[in-house]
């Protein structure tokens, strides 16, 4: 009898475990509209977004770190703006995300309507030269995807925004063109950053934490 007890109570302990994997695996609407639009474009490059490997990537960081408070620097039409968001989506957070051109800015508010991901991103017109300086932050993650001459100054001016623990991210690093030597040697060399190169695509993305 005492035996059988057993036996029915890890039954029930597996299905109760059981269903609870099944439920983490269910997709919501949400990442279901995500996922459609990702995939449509998944074998095209267009505006200069970043690919699906490199999306993957922006997403990982924010889910496995809880960030929260993202910023972008160069929407342009918004795809590297939905991986973030997409992630943003389930740790409860908010992305800002930076463009200079307008006509880029009003496919990307589309874009975002079309994955759902609206309401997680606030989709900023104007010179990032500014804009970065005038945001109060602060912030857990950047993304920096706009003109690389600039990459070195968005650091230092955002540096004082991100959070201990925090991470900055910046494409393009393994093209050692514009300024984007002068960035790199800035922040591999900064005492309190830890720096990384993700190789997952031929571009390249710093991946640096700020540790105090
Ligand atoms: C490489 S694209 C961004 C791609 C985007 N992150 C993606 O993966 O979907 C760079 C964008 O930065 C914008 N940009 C360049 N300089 C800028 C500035 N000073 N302020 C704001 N945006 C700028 C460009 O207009 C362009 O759309």
């Amino acid at each position: 009898m005492k035996k059988k007890v057993t036996v029915l109570f890890v039954l029930f302990i597996t299905s109760l475990f059981t269903g609870f994997c099944y439920a983490q695996q269910v997709d919501t609407e949400l990442d279901k509209r995500v996922k459609d639009f990702l995939d449509s474009y998944r074998q095209k490059w267009v505006d200069w977004n970043v690919t699906y490997d490199e999306g993957l990537v922006l997403y990982n960081i924010i889910i496995q770190n809880g960030y929260t408070k993202a910023l972008e620097i160069g929407t342009s039409t918004g795809h590297s703006s939905i991986w973030i968001a997409w992630a943003l989506s389930k740790t409860g957070g908010q992305l800002i995300t930076l463009e200079i051109d307008p006509a880029r800015r009003e496919k990307a508010l589309k874009n975002f309507a079309q994955a759902g991901l609206s309401d997680y991103i606030d989709a900023q017109l104007g010179d990032a030269h500014q804009l970065v300086k005038q945001l109060p932050g602060p912030f857990d993650f950047v993304f920096s995807d706009a003109d690389k001459v600039w990459y070195k100054q968005y650091f230092i001016d955002l540096y004082p925004k991100l959070e201990v623990g925090g991470c900055f991210t910046a494409h393009n690093v393994r093209n050692p063109y514009g300024g984007i030597k002068e960035f790199l040697d800035f922040v591999q060399a900064h005492p309190k950053m830890d720096t990384t190169i993700d190789t997952t695509s031929r571009s390249g993305i710093s991946i640096s934490y700020k540790r105090e």
